[in-house]
């Protein structure tokens, strides 16, 4: 059994932001997926291989990674309950028989020791309340030699597009309500190189390179900016303000969507034979 009911982020993933997520889940999917090549060719996941995915949300690459293991199989850990709900739901859709799903809090959830032969997530190490507790805990989970690899976001600043247009949408509407804003704060909690080799220390061959990818957030600039404040229920923005944000983005249009530039780190590392499962 794990911890679920008292963090902080459990609160927050089982509340309405979780259940925006999974009701979005294919618009979330969208949203990160050109994160994928990076985060699969850093796991370099073979057939056979037994994989965990961390933080799988509704589970879309817990089944990418179920296919590529073939004979293999792919386990999804997360603490959202409406999150694994529509992950197992559109497993079943999908017809995907070698992935499972896990309900825990991945920072202290027992693993069976040295069960995997790869740990990976896309955006969901950063959420721990210890991370340095967290990947010990991961690293038990992996076999001697097992791989990590995880992205996670670069630090926020101007010379990303999707930095620029969120700030500037943060100016203009309401301070988050306090999940939001709990889930944005810890968002960035690996965004520091020297902090991510610091959680891994123990590990080997850690690695962390910088990866440049385009958010997709709506098929144009009004759908996109819809989506945003359906994230936030009941708030109120004015027809003057909705046009302003609509405006931010309409630069970034294109034949495939509201497309802004942002940057993650791809992070890999493999686990040490010297730790003791
Ligand atoms: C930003 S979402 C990413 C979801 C998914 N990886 C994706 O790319 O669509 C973060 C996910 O991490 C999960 N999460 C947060 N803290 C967690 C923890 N301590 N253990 C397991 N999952 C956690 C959340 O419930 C959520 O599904």
């Amino acid at each position: 059994m794990t911890r679920i009911a008292g963090s902080v982020q459990a609160q927050v993933w089982n509340g309405p932001l979780g259940t925006h997520w999974a009701t979005h889940h294919a618009r979330y999917d969208a949203l990160v997926s050109g994160l994928d090549d990076a985060l699969f060719e850093g796991a370099a996941i073979a057939a056979g291989d037994r994989v965990l995915d961390v933080g799988c949300g509704a589970g879309a690459t817990t089944r990418t990674a179920g296919r590529l293991a073939a004979h293999g199989h792919a386990v999804g850990v997360d603490i959202s309950a409406p999150l694994l709900d529509r992950a197992r739901a559109v497993t079943v859709a999908e017809d995907v028989t070698n992935v499972a799903y896990q309900r825990g809090d991945a920072q202290s959830h027992r693993f069976p020791a040295a069960g995997y032969d790869v740990v990976i997530s896309r955006g969901g190490v950063m959420f721990f309340a210890d991370h340095a507790a967290a990947f010990r805990n991961l690293a038990r989970a992996l076999r001697p030699g097992g791989r990590l690899a995880f992205v996670c976001p670069q630090p926020a600043g101007p010379h990303l597009e999707e930095s620029r247009a969120l700030s500037l949408f943060a100016r203009l509407l309401d301070a988050p309500d306090a999940h939001t804003a709990a889930a944005q704060t810890a968002m960035a909690s690996l965004s520091d190189p020297a902090r991510i080799r610091e959680v891994l220390e123990g590990w080997d061959e850690v690695s962390v390179t910088p990866v440049g990818t385009e958010t997709v957030w709506g098929r144009d600039a009004a759908d996109a900016v819809g989506f945003i404040l359906s994230r936030t229920p009941g708030r109120a923005v004015d027809a003057v303000t909705r046009t302003t944000l609509e405006d931010t983005l309409r630069p970034y249009e294109t034949d495939r969507g509201v497309r802004l530039r942002a940057a993650v780190w791809l992070v890999t590392a493999k686990r040490s034979p010297s730790l003791q499962a």
